[in-house]
């Protein structure tokens, strides 16, 4: 049985990664309305990964006998700038993520709750290749630069594939 507190902490979790899900479909959605077929597919394929990681905080609520609350999320922005900001922007919002999964593992820590603890290492491990994969891609745009990419999204998705 999952306490108040972890309830609730899992909860604004699956909040988050829905968000987080809505956020990389929105830049998705832009860079395939500007044609950058690559870098749109690699978000929505990110999008994706975000919507999984959301059923798995349901689920794992339900199967501690709590009730996963399906949120209503925010408007993600609709434009964006640049390229660099998309990844940048990325990279902000994993970080935040990863603050949000450390405060979880220390909660069950403090309350015992080795259960939560073990489940909640595969992210932990799933930040840190996220925003391993996000820095790599950021350092990539740096040496190409702007006038180059064609190039970067047509890598883009070949990327990916190193990653998995
Ligand atoms: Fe599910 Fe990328 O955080």
């Amino acid at each position: 049985m999952l306490s108040e507190k972890m309830l609730n902490i899992l909860n604004e979790q699956v909040s988050k990664e829905a968000y987080a899900s809505q956020l990389y479909l929105a830049m998705a959605s832009w860079a395939d309305a500007e044609g950058l077929e690559g870098i749109s597919s690699w978000f929505y394929a990110q999008a994706e990964e975000e919507r999984v990681h959301m059923l798995k905080f349901i689920h794992y609520i339900n199967e501690r006998g709590g009730h996963a609350i399906v949120p209503l999320v925010e408007q993600p922005p609709k434009e964006f700038t640049s390229i660099k900001e998309l990844f940048d922007a990325s990279l902000e919002h994993e970080q935040m993520v990863t603050a949000a999964i450390n405060e979880i593992v220390s909660l069950a820590l403090d309350e015992k709750d080795y259960t939560t603890n073990n489940w909640i290492q595969w992210f932990v491990d799933e930040q840190l290749e996220e925003e391993t994969s996000v820095q790599a891609i950021i350092d990539k745009l740096n040496i190409l630069g702007d006038h180059n990419l064609y190039i970067f999204d047509r890598d883009i998705m070949s990327m990916r594939g190193q990653e998995k």
